[in-house]
């Protein structure tokens, strides 16, 4: 498999996952389940390029040298990737189980977890840009 595929994924979480947040909120401010059904698969789309990218990922990461100085920021990157993956499948479950429909309780504990997928999935891609763009992991040297 060639060692940059990850790159070429890591786009569709972040514009999947976001667009999925923007719907749900679309759906909920002009109270049209159009919106909320738009939401619901455009959060299994972005859940099935999370995972492409978490496994590609987790590949390109094994060609990193164990003393590399980017160990430490990988690490994050890492962790905080798998997190989104967990924080947002963990909305798709919820989301199955009450139709996208929530009392005003559940309704509240679903926006601040959305909220947190947010964060974790922009936190992610700042250390991923880190890597490539302040360590220069998968970067050739620059031609003359
Ligand atoms: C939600 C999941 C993830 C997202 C959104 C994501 C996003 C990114 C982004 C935006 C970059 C910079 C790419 C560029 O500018 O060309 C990157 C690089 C990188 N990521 Fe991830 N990443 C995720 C999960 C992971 C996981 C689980 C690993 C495993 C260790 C990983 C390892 C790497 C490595 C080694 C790089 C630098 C080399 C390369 O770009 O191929 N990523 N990531």
């Amino acid at each position: 498999m060639p060692s940059n595929l990850h790159p070429l994924f890591v786009h569709f979480p972040i514009a999947l996952l976001l667009s999925y947040v923007a719907l749900d909120w679309a759906g909920r401010i002009w109270k049209d389940r159009a919106f909320t059904q738009a939401a619901w698969y455009t959060l299994l789309l972005g859940l099935a390029g999370t995972l492409v990218t978490v496994i590609t990922g987790l590949l390109v990461a094994r060609g990193l040298p164990a003393d590399s100085p980017a160990l430490t920021t990988l690490n994050l990157h890492k962790s905080i990737g798998i997190a989104t993956f967990v924080v947002f499948g963990l909305q798709a479950v919820c989301y199955a189980r009450n139709r996208g429909t929530y009392t005003r309780g559940k309704q509240a504990l679903h926006t601040v977890i959305q909220l947190i997928g947010v964060a974790l999935l922009v936190t992610t891609g700042y250390f991923g840009g880190e890597l490539v763009y302040t360590f220069g992991v998968g970067v050739s040297a620059l031609l003359p």
